[in-house]
C-alpha cells in the first residue's frame, strides 16, 4: 500500500482519512492532489462520504489506482451497509470494503446537497422522530439529524487497521 486517497465534502472523511495515515504511517491525499502525487496503479486505500450508498470519488479512484480497500464515510453505524455498498458501487471481493459512522452538519452544507437533506430530515427524520421502537443506531441518528453531530473516532477504524495490519504481514 502507497497511500491514502479520500473524497470529502464538509470534512468527517477528511478527518478519517488523517486518523488512518497517522495510524499508519501512509501518505494521505484528497482525489485531486493524488493525480500529481502518486503513480496510476499504485495500491492506495481509498476513502469517499456516502451518498444513497454510493461512494464518491470511488469510480474515478478505481479507474487510476488499484484499489484495495474502500471506506464508505456515511451518517450510519459503523460497519452498518457493507452489503449495499459493495453492490452499488460494484466493487469486487478482492477489495475489502468497511465503514465508518461520519458526522452531520446541515451549515457546512449547500446548494443540492443542502436541499436533499432538509427533505431528508422532513421525511426520513420525522419518521425516525415518530417511531417509537428506536433502536439505539436510530437514536443516533436522529440525534445528528436534528441537532448535527461529529462521531469521527480512532475506535471506529478498527476494523481497517486490523484488516491493514494483516495485509502487511502477508507481504
Ligand atoms: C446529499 C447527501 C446524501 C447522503 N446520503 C447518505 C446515505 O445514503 N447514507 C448515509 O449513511 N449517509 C448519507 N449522508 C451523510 C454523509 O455520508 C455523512 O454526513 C458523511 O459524514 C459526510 O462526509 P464528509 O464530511 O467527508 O463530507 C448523506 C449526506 C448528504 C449531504
Amino acid at each position: 500500500m502507497k497511500a491514502i486517497v479520500y473524497t470529502s465534502n464538509t470534512g468527517t472523511t477528511r478527518e478519517y482519512a488523517e486518523l488512518l495515515g497517522h495510524h499508519t504511517g501512509l501518505p494521505v491525499y484528497s482525489l485531486k492532489e493524488a493525480k500529481d502525487m502518486i503513480s496510476n496503479g499504485v495500491e492506495i486505500i481509498y476513502l469517499g462520504w456516502i451518498m444513497a450508498s454510493k461512494v464518491q470519488g470511488y469510480d474515478k479512484a478505481s479507474k487510476q489506482y488499484k484499489v484495495k480497500a474502500v471506506c464508505g464515510v456515511c451518517m450510519g453505524a459503523t460497519g452498518s451497509q457493507i452489503k449495499e455498498i459493495r453492490a452499488k458501487n460494484h466493487i469486487s471481493e478482492k477489495t475489502a470494503v468497511f465503514s465508518m459512522q461520519g458526522g452531520f452538519d446541515i451549515s457546512k452544507l449547500h446548494g443540492i446537497y443542502k436541499m436533499m437533506m432538509t427533505i431528508m430530515i422532513k421525511t426520513a427524520g420525522k419518521g425516525l422522530a415518530e417511531k417509537t421502537d428506536r433502536t439505539p443506531d436510530e437514536d443516533v441518528m436522529l440525534d445528528m439529524m436534528l441537532h448535527g453531530a461529529n462521531h469521527v473516532g480512532g475506535e471506529n477504524l478498527k476494523n481497517v487497521l486490523d484488516w491493514y495490519n494483516s495485509e502487511i504481514d502477508k507481504a
